[in-house]
């Protein structure tokens, strides 16, 4: 499949997706590499015959819109910002929750993909902040509009490709071996709901102490999107609450209620609200 077609082909219908194109730029190859075994089944010969399937067929854009999920992840990836969320984020979410009188810290993983990063919260409230909370309990929902990388999650074995970035000592201590993957034990996983949701369409109520939405938003959907979802991403907040996004993303320009933590932290805080 020539590039010159692919990217022809991706200007014009990720926008019809709520998709934008800079943010596929790099990773046009996978799509591409999808497309065209979608392309052989279908017994379709290029892309512009492609497009004649997708404008007849409905149920083909949906299929579209799901080659184009990257859903690359790892445990503690971005160590720089996972060193803040388990040092400083999650102790002052436990501090808030006690203030309010609450018996949990919440927290929700939107766009979760495999478990890599709910899980690493659960494993890092373990290690970092239970011992200092044991009262309190912690619980992360997790949402992905995947349905093999929920199933996926909900197995919670990896390759070790996924943990090399979790502090050793935890990744001995919270997974065991199981042939050449490594499997999180149970204590990491009860707390983790995991729920299938296309977060343009559903989301969960909250209210949340924290919310992560590294790498699915902000990268890849439109910026009227962007604005509409930081929007939910605020009012399901908690005073206090810290939005967490990916380290090479930003929030959209007139994004209102968040404060950056410290420049260069992909970080934002909850901005209080008028009564
Ligand atoms: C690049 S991965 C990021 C995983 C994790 N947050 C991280 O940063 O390591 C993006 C995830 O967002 C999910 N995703 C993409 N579009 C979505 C949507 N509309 N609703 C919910 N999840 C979505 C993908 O399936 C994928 O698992």
């Amino acid at each position: 499949m020539a590039d010159a077609a692919l990217v022809a082909f991706l200007r014009s219908w990720l926008p019809r997706l709520g998709l934008r194109w800079p943010g596929y730029r790099k990773v046009r190859g996978i799509i591409g590499k999808r497309l065209k075994r979608r392309l052989a089944e279908l017994g379709v010969p290029d892309l512009s015959a492609y497009e004649g399937v997708l404008v007849r067929d409905p149920d083909e854009q949906a299929r579209l819109d799901a080659m184009c999920r990257i859903p690359i992840s790892r445990f503690y990836r971005d160590r720089a910002t996972f060193d803040v969320i388990s040092q400083r984020l999650l102790p002052e979410a436990a501090q808030r929750a006690t203030a309010r009188g609450d018996n949990a810290a919440r927290c929700w993983s939107a766009g979760c993909a495999s478990g890599e990063e709910p899980y690493t919260l659960s494993i890092a409230w373990h290690f970092n902040v239970a011992p200092g909370w044991p009262a309190l309990r912690f619980t992360v929902t997790a949402t992905d509009a995947d349905e093999t990388l929920i199933e996926r999650a909900k197995v919670a074995c990896y390759n070790s490709s996924s943990l090399k970035e979790l502090p050793p000592a935890w990744r001995q201590q919270a997974f065991f071996a199981r042939g050449p993957l490594f499997c999180l034990t149970n204590d990491f996983r009860q707390n983790v709901h995991f729920e299938l949701q296309d977060i343009r369409r559903a989301m969960p109520a909250g209210p949340f102490d924290l919310i992560f939405c590294r790498n699915p938003v902000f990268t890849y959907f439109d910026e009227p999107l962007q604005q509409r979802l930081t929007g939910e991403f605020n009012s399901r907040l908690l005073p206090g609450g810290h939005l967490v996004v990916g380290s090479h993303e930003i929030l959209p320009g007139a994004a209102s209620g968040f404060a950056r933590l410290a420049p260069g932290l992909p970080i934002y805080r909850r901005e209080p609200r008028d009564p």
